[in-house]
């Protein structure tokens, strides 16, 4: 008898025992795939074969005639471009990825999905869906660059589209919208107006709404974050090449450009400088006063940021209503030197500390300051007294 409820107790266990298994499998089953899910949308993994089924999408339409630019033939036809790779930890662009060209590195990127873009076509009063014609479309990319990046420039179409020259003067409707597609990037019009600055990487062709540009190695990839002496000096080296690349966005334009997106991974090495990765949110000084104090709303000084570019709510009105009150240097040292840690290290004496904490947050202001150029000039004597004190070889790498 009393072997028989021992038995059944077990057979109890065993089953409660299994039940919970089951349990604890379904769970973490679920949970990884919603993990998975979630990683995948919002880019922060991503699969080779995405790249495959976009690129198989692309050129279809570029056999079908409806994408257009140079690097349509090396990209789809004549495989000159290969082994594709997707870039993680991308967030705004709907494709961003690496691949090889005659042997060299370039990146491929796309801002949205095809359906995502302003249409070139309007609806008119009859319902029927009305079409501009060159002249029309040249106005309307001339006015959106002008609202969108302050400014006017000569050539304008043949500066933003190298490839036009290549269809002569037959502009067909499917060009048209592959010309307004782009007009709608603000990385692909950052880099294409700024093609002769060493700031940001070169533009190499497009396709459709594909562009390559050459590829910069990410400064997060230098694997420098040891606290090691000599991984500390490369950390530092590449402080001095960023306070260079800072003083360049202030004083080569004729309005200053604000980096409104700061991140570590934005900031790569090309020809022994630093350029700037990611343009999406790249503007002049007076495009971020505007977007930041267009009177919207607001319960708190966050509603009225554009990402790190920041300005305050007016508290009377609720409305934002003041243009940008940080800088890119506050947010560097903020977002850079201090939360990515670049500078961070046993080998950084306290001043230098202290002085980039009143930099990354001026007057206690809650980084909604501007870092005085001061701090730049005493951050920079530290910098190259630094690296003349140890002078140690450079890493071919850097
Ligand atoms: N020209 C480039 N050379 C090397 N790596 C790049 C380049 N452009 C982007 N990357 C890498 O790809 C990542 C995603 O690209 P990014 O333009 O920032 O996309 P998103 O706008 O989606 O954030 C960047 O953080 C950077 O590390
Ligand atoms: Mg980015």
């Amino acid at each position: 008898m009393r072997l028989h409820v021992k038995r059944k107790i077990s057979k109890i266990t065993r089953l409660v025992f299994h039940r919970r298994c089951l349990l604890l499998v379904l769970f973490v089953s679920t949970f990884s795939m919603i993990s998975v899910f979630y990683l995948v949308q919002w880019n922060i993994i991503c699969f080779n074969i995405d790249i495959e089924n976009r690129l198989n999408t692309l050129c279809m339409e570029y056999n079908e005639g409806k994408a257009f630019g140079r690097l349509c033939e090396p990209l789809c036809n004549n495989g000159e471009i290969s082994a594709l790779s997707c870039e993680p930890m991308h967030k705004g662009k709907f494709a961003v990825f690496t691949a090889l060209w005659n042997n060299s590195l370039i990146v491929i990127k796309s801002h949205r999905v095809k359906s995502e873009y302003i249409p070139l076509q309007w609806i008119a009063s009859n319902s029927s869906e009305v079409f501009p014609n060159y002249e029309e479309l040249v106005e309307m990319v001339t006015q959106s660059i002008l609202a969108n990046f302050g400014m006017q420039k000569e050539n304008l179409m043949n500066r933003l589209y190298p490839f036009l020259v290549d269809y002569h003067n037959d502009v067909s409707r499917e060009l048209m919208i592959n010309l307004w597609q782009l007009s709608q990037d603000n990385e692909y019009v950052t880099l294409m107006i700024n093609q002769h600055s060493h700031l940001f990487p070169k533009i190499l062709s497009s396709c459709g709404t594909y562009y390559a540009v050459e590829y910069a190695k990410p400064i997060s990839r230098l694997n420098i974050y040891s606290d090691r002496l000599e991984d500390f000096v490369s950390r530092v080296r590449q402080a001095k090449l960023m306070l260079e690349l800072l003083d360049e966005l202030q004083t080569s334009f004729v309005d200053p450009i604000h980096i409104c997106d700061v991140k570590l991974e934005h900031f790569g090495l090309l020809n022994g400088r630093q350029v700037l990765l990611d343009a999406d949110t790249v503007f002049p000084k007076a495009v971020v006063d505007r977007s930041v104090a267009d009177g919207r709303e607001c319960w708190k000084h966050s509603d009225c940021d554009l990402f790190d570019c920041r300005s305050l709510c007016n508290k009377v009105l609720n409305i934002c209503d003041t243009p940008t009150v940080n800088n890119n240097l506050q947010t560097v040292c903020q977002k850079i030197f201090l939360d990515s840690g670049l500078l961070i290290s046993r080998h950084l004496p306290l001043a230098t500390s202290r002085l980039l904490r009143d930099c990354a947050n001026p007057n206690f202001s809650q980084g909604r300051q501007i870092a005085p150029v001061q701090f730049h000039y005493q951050i920079a004597n530290f910098v190259n007294e630094f690296l003349n004190m140890v002078a140690l070889p450079q890493n071919p790498d850097e």
